[in-house]
């Protein structure tokens, strides 16, 4: 079966995460993603968090997936110029260095340009113009610097990072998206562009609601589906809000039957409006549902705490799975609080490939997230990431180079 991106050529230039994320989604789209390595050592990843010694991490696997490797020293003249030849022949691309390396490398955007005035050229950087522009930037500074650290957590706490990579793979799905666009804009220009995804900006577009409160929080001094409300204080920032609920519909994280040694016995409840009367029959507090002081959410929103602990002591009688079912054919919204190692074998996962097992010739068989992204023209199969450097010749070769001349480049260490 055909595949949505067929025939794009991307010169993958990234590396560690946010890159990588981007270009994995494209190859998963069926774009020809070939990516350049340093000789000898490759993504730095390949070494870094190893689970098995000499054998490439997970954490380098599960982000190179369905990609070839070439090793080229950029440094080397003669690297140089296949580097040059694979601008000419590709049609995108993309890079996450630090501020001004692909400048330093003899890439500037003048001499992509005129090597490929088609080439599209896609960047993560960790911020845009402006005061941090020239700084190297990891996962949790833009988590830092684009409002999620500030937002996260309990009041009385200090600022938390969250589990989920927004700045990174956040980041790499907002490139993806800027460069798909930029290949169809090509295709009425026959121009090339720039795409600059920087982190800071990616998280703050994933924090857009938190700069929603900010402006609420200016007008009003007070919100009232915060926990702060209406016992604690505001003060001129949005304050952290636990596990309150992003929106119109309170929500909160309660113990379920067995917290006591799970860590993860938990569930997320919403006390979503339409269904609070079958909430109040759930629970057993049928008074509730006509009670004034209970009746309405905006009667509610100042008990919010005293509601949820009430909703609670009913999830303590059950397991996060008992509750899911009961609330479920009530319709009302609630999730469990899954381990990675209960998503790992959930067999739903599994037969839609959003978890693949995927087997390596050197590590074997091990678990990775497929493409979240379903297409029914454009199905994804997951491939394993590729050694450094395995498709070297293969890639010179298919750029013109005979195999003497490979082994000429090779001896002198430009790939
Ligand atoms: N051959 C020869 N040299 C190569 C090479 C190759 N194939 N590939 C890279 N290099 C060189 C570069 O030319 C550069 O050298 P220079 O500084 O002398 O010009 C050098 O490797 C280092 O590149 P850099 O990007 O600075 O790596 P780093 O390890 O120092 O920093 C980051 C890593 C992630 C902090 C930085 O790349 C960055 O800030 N990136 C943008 C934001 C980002 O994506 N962050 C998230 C990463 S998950």
């Amino acid at each position: 079966m055909s595949k949505a991106l067929d025939g794009v050529r991307i010169l993958d230039f990234t590396h560690v995460q946010s890159g990588p994320t981007c270009t994995q989604l494209l190859a998963w789209m069926g774009a020809d993603v070939v990516k350049v390595e340093r000789v000898g050592s490759g993504d730095i990843t390949r070494g870094q968090l190893r689970d098995i010694p000499d054998v490439d991490s997970l954490y380098f696997t599960m982000l190179n997936h369905n990609k070839r490797s070439i090793t080229i020293d950029t440094k080397n003249p003669n690297g140089k110029a296949v580097l040059e030849a694979l601008v000419k022949r590709c049609d995108v691309l993309v890079e996450n260095f630090a501020p001004g390396v692909l400048d330093r490398m003899g890439l500037t955007w003048e001499r992509i340009q005129s090597l490929n005035p088609r080439m599209i050229v896609a960047s993560v950087k960790g911020f845009g113009p402006g005061p941090y522009e020239d700084c190297k930037v990891y996962e949790n500074v833009a988590q830092c610097a684009g409002g999620s650290a500030s937002t996260t957590g309990f009041d009385d706490g200090p600022p938390l990072v969250t589990g989920a990579q927004i700045g990174d793979s956040g980041t790499g799905l907002h490139l993806a998206l800027g460069i798909v666009a930029a290949l169809y804009q090509r295709i009425t220009t026959g121009r090339g562009q720039q795409v600059l995804a920087a982190m800071q900006d990616g998280v703050l577009n994933l924090c857009r609601v938190k700069l929603r409160d900010q402006q609420r929080l200016d007008r009003l001094h007070v919100m009232e589906e915060y926990p702060q409300f209406p016992n604690g204080s505001f003060g001129e920032a949005v304050p952290r809000a636990g596990n309150a609920s992003g929106g119109g519909q309170p929500g909160w994280i309660l113990k379920c039957k067995g917290w006591e040694t799970d860590p993860n016995a938990y569930i997320y409840f919403i006390t979503q409006a339409p269904v609070w009367e079958d909430i109040c029959k759930v629970i057993g507090e049928e008074g509730w549902i006509t009670d004034p002081d209970y009746a309405t959410p905006k009667a509610r929103l100042p008990r919010l705490m005293q509601i949820f602990a009430r909703i609670e002591e009913w999830t303590k009688t059950k397991t996060k799975f008992e509750a899911m079912d009961i609330l479920n054919k009530h319709d009302i919204p609630c999730g469990p609080i899954l381990s990675m190692k209960e998503i790992a074998n959930e067999p739903s996962l599994r037969k839609t490939g959003t978890v693949v097992e995927v087997d390596h010739p050197t590590r074997g068989k091990y678990l990775t997230v497929g493409n979240p992204i379903k297409m029914s023209d454009s199905p994804t199969e997951v491939t394993r990431s590729p050694l450094l450097g395995e498709h070297t010749e293969e890639i010179l070769v298919e750029l013109g180079y005979t195999k003497d001349q490979v082994a000429t480049l090779r001896a002198e260490g430009a790939i």
